[in-house]
Parts: C-alpha cells; sequence; structure tokens
C-alpha cells in the first residue's frame, strides 16, 4: 500500500473566530447524553437540563459542567459551592423538556434533598454525581464549574440513555454497537484491567 502525500494540503489559519451559524451547524452533531444538573438557590430546588457536562479525571473523581451564567441553576451553583448531575432514561424526556422550559421545572418530579445545602436529588434517573465545587471561571456568558464528585449511584445497571444530537432528543439502537477495540492505551497504570479510562 503507499503512502498517502499529505504535503500539499496546508492550509491557511482561517481567522479569529468561526462563523456562529457555522459552529452552531457543526457541533450540534456531536451526540450527547442528556443531563439534568440541581443546585439550590435561597433554600430553593433549581435545576436545567444540560448537555454541557464531561467526565475529567477519575483520580480523584471530577466533572465540569457549563452553565449560562444568568440561570437560576448556576447561581444557586455560585451560592452553594454543591450541584448534582442526572444522567436521563429514555422515557424521562418529559423531565428534559419541562426542565429547559419557563415552566415550573419541579412540578410533579420525585426528588430528595441532600441536608445542609439542600441539593435536589432527583429519583427517576440511570444514575446520579453529587458535587462539591473545585474551581469555577467565566468563558464568555458561561460559568464552568469543576466539580469534585463526593458521591455518586448508578440506579439502573441496564439504561436506555436518553440522547440529544441535531436538535432532537435521541434513543439508541440496540445491538449497532460491537466491542470496543483499542482501549487499553488510553489508561493510566491505574486502569490497567479495566477497559479504556476505566468508566
Ligand atoms: C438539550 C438541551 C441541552 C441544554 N444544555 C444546556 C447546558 O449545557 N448549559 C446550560 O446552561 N443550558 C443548557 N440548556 C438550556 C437550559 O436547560 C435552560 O436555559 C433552562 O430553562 C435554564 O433554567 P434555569 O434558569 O431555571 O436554571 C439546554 C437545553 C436543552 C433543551
Amino acid at each position: 500500500m503507499s503512502r498517502p502525500d499529505n504535503s500539499g494540503l496546508a492550509k491557511p489559519w482561517p481567522g479569529s473566530a468561526a462563523d456562529e451559524t457555522q459552529f452552531r451547524d457543526v457541533i450540534r452533531h456531536l451526540a450527547s447524553g442528556v443531563t439534568v444538573v440541581t443546585s439550590s438557590l435561597g433554600g430553593e430546588p433549581v435545576g436545567l437540563t444540560a448537555t454541557a457536562v464531561c467526565s475529567v479525571s477519575a483520580t480523584p473523581p471530577s466533572l465540569l459542567v457549563s452553565l449560562t451564567a444568568n440561570t437560576r441553576t448556576a447561581q444557586g451553583v455560585v451560592e452553594t459551592d454543591a450541584f448534582a448531575v442526572h444522567l436521563l432514561p429514555f422515557r424521562a424526556r418529559g423531565i428534559a423538556e419541562q426542565f429547559a422550559s419557563s415552566r415550573s421545572h419541579f412540578e410533579a418530579v420525585h426528588y430528595s434533598v441532600i441536608s445542609e445545602k439542600r441539593i435536589p436529588l432527583l429519583t427517576d434517573v440511570v444514575g446520579w454525581l453529587l458535587c462539591h465545587v473545585k474551581e469555577k471561571f467565566w468563558v464568555e456568558d458561561h460559568l464552568v464549574f469543576v466539580g469534585r464528585v463526593v458521591g455518586c449511584e448508578l440506579k439502573d445497571t441496564a439504561p436506555d440513555p436518553l440522547l440529544y444530537l441535531d436538535r432532537n432528543y435521541r434513543r439508541l439502537l440496540p445491538g449497532a454497537e460491537r466491542g470496543a477495540e483499542n482501549l487499553e492505551p488510553w489508561g493510566s497504570s491505574q486502569d490497567v484491567g479495566l477497559p479504556g479510562f476505566g468508566w
């Protein structure tokens, strides 16, 4: 097989910022799991639907969420230095819609409350992760919170997750996947024997 000749492919640096519409057209094809991020503001539960959630580290367990700064939820996280991330099952699509709407987010939603900081933990979820804020920083009109995971629970060991892609909610097609390969090189030494990152 001959080696590909890529020597003529250099393109000029495009500029300081891509066109916003083009950016949206590309990034909306990044498939995401749908979460609800909750916190508490003035002692009242707050929460929103969020896809800007990312695992950061397993040692120690850390994740980040990016929240529009003027949302009640971001204000609650600033106030309490705490938040919970809930992974939604496909059957909870209505919950995702409710937590992204202008309606009352917690109406008819089952939850318990973690004492002191009064962080709501939703009941009907694939799993949840409770976080203490380690770092926060501004990016344009967003606040990015890096949370240390202080507790978590997988409630459904055969989950049917709610996904979001191209401005719509989606569902995995069972059986479409095959066994993943080449994951080991990504693992740290502590992950030996586990696939990939260890999660
Ligand atoms: C699929 C989907 C994903 C969303 N992801 C985010 C997100 O990652 N961060 C964010 O700040 N808002 C996100 N939103 C918008 C919030 O859910 C929405 O603005 C919410 O009503 C804010 O509520 P609050 O002001 O009561 O906190 C998303 C909305 C949808 C429908």
